[in-house]
């Protein structure tokens, strides 16, 4: 038998482990032998994958894509050419776009943008308001990969249900079998403090980040659990931020609500120190914390497992948006957010490095633990017989640093990680057998990227 196409010559990274000289074979876009280089079939192409790391699609379940219009920050294209080149093979984009993603009209145009010049798959998350939350039997027909509440106000605005319309939705979304996501900062809290903040004339960076304290974040999370535990939904916590938090998270999973969280690579690798460095470039919602809360994030959230999953919000806008030429002016005329697609897996081959998590670790939070969390798995994030040939090949070693940020494929190129130095990189990404980014050059066509978990 002859297949499309084989890797040879790499080392396997799954979950459950590695293995060495090793390589995958694909045919039709499935993945059909996973084994040693020397027992894989004949195939019409080889890759020879040099002794690099092979592991199933990093699935990043937090991106915001910015179509349909915002394309001025970002578009599908531009995103997905990002997460190609990032080793990124399925994304999920949010819902806070205009038109925010509220309706099956708005979903369905949303997937069609992408199907028309996406670069890697992709699906949509939609958002609950109090104006949709008896549609969300329609919703779900029209391809909502999951739902997600902002309960405290941020980028886009887009203003939370009440309580009780939090509950309704958390009820009809169970009968769907679909998880619902916050944006976890309790607003009066966060809208108190900016205010204030504001009136008092504290105007830096910092302040921003101070202004929306962890308290905010646990209290949110919380409530959220508890009403989770009354309704038994499916909730996930995305980006974050804190050591608090994420005991919050903990606590949760010990009194057995179906609660998943997220980090995201800049919580793990910065403190707020970085808003003194680096200004607002580095502002984002919520905020990157101090010290303490960094290093309790590490031993609850990763070292005892509180977060399930990596994902970057990657959240384009434009460099006078982000204010680059004047990063530590009023921080209130400044927008939160930056880009990630193409520094979260070498920042977390960096952390492997370090010893801070193994490889086998690192592939259970950023491929497979996404891909269960939101309905996707086996089809993605596992590298078994019969799935979609999605993989990664990375260089563990490689050392490098981000020295300008106009490398980067994203429209917008602003983010903290500009300057910083890692080990370890994307090599090769693959989706469904076709190689689309190699060596540095994003290969595969626009409008390949397919929309995933319709029925
Ligand atoms: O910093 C952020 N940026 N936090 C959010 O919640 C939204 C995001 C955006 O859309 O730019
Ligand atoms: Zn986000």
């Amino acid at each position: 038998m002859t297949v499309d196409l084989a890797v040879r010559n790499c080392t396997v990274v799954t979950p459950s482990g590695r293995v060495a000289d090793a390589g995958v074979a694909v045919d039709d876009g499935t993945i059909v032998a996973v084994g040693r280089s020397d027992q894989l079939p004949e195939a019409e192409r080889t890759l020879d994958a040099d002794g690099n790391v092979l592991v199933p699609g990093i699935v990043d379940c937090h991106i915001h894509n910015r179509e349909p219009g915002l394309e001025y920050k970002e578009d599908w294209e531009t995103a997905t050419r990002a997460a190609a080149a990032g080793g990124v093979t399925t994304v999920v984009g949010m819902p806070n776009t205009d038109p925010v993603i509220d309706r099956p009209d708005h979903l369905e145009l949303k997937l069609e943008r992408g199907e028309a010049s996406a670069h890697v798959d992709f699906g949509s998350y939609v958002v609950v308001t109090s104006e949709n939350v008896d549609e969300i039997g329609a919703l779900d027909e029209a391809g909502a990969l999951g739902y997600k509440v902002f309960l405290g106000s941020t980028v886009g605005d887009v203003p939370p249900p009440s309580d009780g319309e939090i509950i309704e939705a958390m009820e009809r979304i169970q009968e769907t079998g679909k998880r619902l996501g916050f944006h976890e900062e309790n607003g009066e809290i966060i809208d108190y403090y900016t205010e204030r903040f504001q009136t008092e004339g504290r105007n830096e960076p910092i302040d921003h980040a101070h202004s929306r304290p962890v308290i905010a974040e646990r209290e949110a999370v919380e409530r959220m659990i508890t009403f989770a535990e009354e309704t038994g939904a499916k909730i996930h916590m995305f980006h974050v931020s804190s050591g608090s938090a994420a005991e919050a998270v903990a606590r949760g999973k010990d009194r057995g609500v179906d609660v998943t969280a997220e980090t995201c690579p800049h919580y793990l690798w910065f403190t707020e120190e970085v808003l003194r460095e680096k200004g607002n470039v580095a502002r984002v919602q919520p905020p990157i914390r101090d010290a303490d809360e960094h290093e309790r994030l590490w031993s609850v959230g990763i070292d005892d497992g509180a977060i399930d999953c990596i994902a970057t919000d990657h959240a384009p806008h434009t460099s006078d948006e982000k204010m680059v030429d004047d990063p530590f002016g009023n921080t209130w005329d400044a927008i939160s957010g930056f880009v990630g697609l193409e520094t979260e897996v070498p920042a977390m081959l960096t952390f492997v490095d370090q010893g801070r998590l193994s490889l086998e670790e690192w592939v259970y939070r950023h491929a497979t633990r996404p891909a269960q969390v939101w309905g996707l798995y086996p089809q993605k994030g596992s590298l078994q017989v019969g799935t979609d040939a999605d993989f990664t090949i990375v260089d563990p070693d490689r050392e490098w640093t981000l020295e300008d940020a106009d490398e980067l494929h994203s429209k917008s190129r602003v983010t903290p990680f500009e300057g910083e130095s890692f080990v370890g990189d994307a090599v090769t990404t693959v989706v469904r057998g076709e190689i689309v980014y190699d060596d540095g050059a994003v290969v595969g066509d626009s409008g390949y990227g397919t929309a995933v978990g319709l029925e």
